[in-house]
């Protein structure tokens, strides 16, 4: 707590610096105003979890049915077990419904738990398992469906080939998206049902070397932000869940490394290059580094509590953002200004240049005091100086606009 306070301290100092020659007053007061919405909706959230555990109780489970997909192993796996145990009729999707996971998930659970093939990437499955559970149903309806299915990645983009790419958000975007839209109907018998979508603290802030995977859950959020709106109309909520990495499956050194290796065979003679082997080394360990700081097996627990909040909490809540301490950082993270946060961003890269750079730098082909994170446009704090020069009195509007771009061109 006090390294936060210290820090949200020394930005405004930072802030007033910055900008104290021109427009120290309208820029205090957003910031403070700013501070002040973000400090009381995190103290009333805090108020509010005191009270609001709540779960449905068995009695009002037995008429309930949900969908989950990704059962084979991690959250949804764990997820299926507990509302199983809830009394829920579970339908549980799963890439391979013959797998160890499945079985053993079956073998656990009540006779009202089924596991389904669900590949969220293919129509003809989702079509297969709307018709199963349809059918299966009986007098029970349909009051959740969890998207828990998503696959990692992390590479430079450079390296990432599109095919990849498309991949990572056929399943974590789309797949959500699909899913949802085909189970909307069931969904809607139930006057007050839920769609519960997992994403990931990556589906707010990107980290370099997860291009692929941070637009997917970014986008996975919109859909959801959207979704929430329009089915207000039909008293169904909508919830995110949001963890940081754990140590699920997802977070499997030697499927990034196996991954790595393919992605490394299959680049150009000319980019591996560029590169060199020691920044490859070098890119490893940051995988390395990344997966180790996964949160540990025994906090999975804490994720898919806010799991099953999501789908049976008598007042859920549209965020779930698990484990305070993610919390905390999370909320300080999205309140620095870009460049700061790029600036902490790039302190955890591989701080091996790339073969080029070195080979160049030899060569004097360019100036070193523009190397990586040498220069770069100061966006946030020129912005409102920009505006305010040309008009008098600027609009709260103003404050959003981007001139900076084109200015800098016009230089
Ligand atoms: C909406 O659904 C909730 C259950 O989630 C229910 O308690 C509430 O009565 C419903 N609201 C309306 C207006 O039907
Ligand atoms: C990746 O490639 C390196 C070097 O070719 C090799 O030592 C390593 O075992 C490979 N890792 C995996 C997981 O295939
Ligand atoms: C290898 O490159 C080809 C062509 O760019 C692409 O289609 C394929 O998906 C890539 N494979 C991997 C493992 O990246
Ligand atoms: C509030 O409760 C939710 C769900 O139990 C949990 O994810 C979250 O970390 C809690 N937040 C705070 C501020 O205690």
């Amino acid at each position: 707590m006090t390294w936060g306070c210290a820090l949200c301290l020394s930005l405004v100092v930072w802030a007033t610096l910055v900008t104290a020659t021109h427009y120290v007053w309208p820029l205090a007061f957003l910031g403070l105003g700013v501070l002040a919405v973000h400090i009381t909706d995190w103290a009333l959230k805090g108020l509010n979890n005191l009270t609001n555990k709540a779960i449905l109780s068995q009695g009002h489970t037995r008429d309930k049915a949900v969908l989950i997909t990704g059962c084979d192993t991690g959250f949804g796996h764990m997820l299926a077990e507990r509302l199983d145990h809830l009394g829920f009729k579970v339908y549980a999707g799963c890439l391979n419904p013959n797998g160890e996971g499945p079985l053993r998930l079956k073998a656990g659970a009540s006779y009202d738990l089924k596991t389904i093939k669900l590949d969220v990437t293919k129509d003809s499955d989702v079509r297969a398992a709307y018709d199963f559970v349809q059918t299966d149903i009986g007098n029970s309806k349909l009051w959740a469906v969890v998207n828990n299915a998503g696959i990692g990645e992390i590479s430079e983009i450079e390296w990432c080939s599109m095919s990849t790419y498309q991949r990572v958000l056929d399943i974590n975007t789309l797949g959500p998206i699909r899913i949802t839209k085909a189970f909307l109907p069931l969904l809607r018998d139930y006057n007050g049902g839920r769609v519960v979508i997992v994403a990931s603290l990556a589906a707010r802030y990107t980290f370099a070397g997860f291009s692929a995977y941070s637009m997917s859950k970014h986008a996975a959020v919109s859909f959801a932000d959207a979704l929430r709106l329009e089915m207000n109309k039909w008293n169904i909520s909508v919830h995110t869940v949001e963890p940081t990495l754990y140590r699920t499956q997802i977070a499997s050194e030697s499927y990034y490394m196996k991954a790595l290796n393919q992605t490394w065979e299959n680049l150009s003679e000319d980019i591996r290059n560029s590169y060199g082997n020691e920044y490859l080394k070098d890119y490893k360990s940051f995988i390395h580094e990344h997966l180790n700081r996964a949160l540990p097996t025994e906090k999975i627990a804490e994720v898919v509590d806010d799991m099953v909040h999501a789908v049976a909490g008598i007042q859920p809540k549209s965020r779930y953002v698990p484990n305070i301490k993610t919390q905390i950082r999370a909320r300080i993270l999205g309140m620095l200004p870009t460049d700061l946060v790029d600036d902490i961003m790039l302190r955890d890269l591989p701080s091996t240049p790339p073969a080029d750079i070195e080979r160049r730098k030899s060569q004097h082909l360019i100036d070193p005091r523009i190397g990586p994170g040498g220069q770069r446009l100061k966006r946030i704090f020129s912005m409102p100086s920009l505006q305010i020069k040309r008009s008098p009195s600027p609009k709260i509007g103003d404050f959003f606009t981007f001139p900076i771009v084109k200015e800098n061109l016009e230089e």
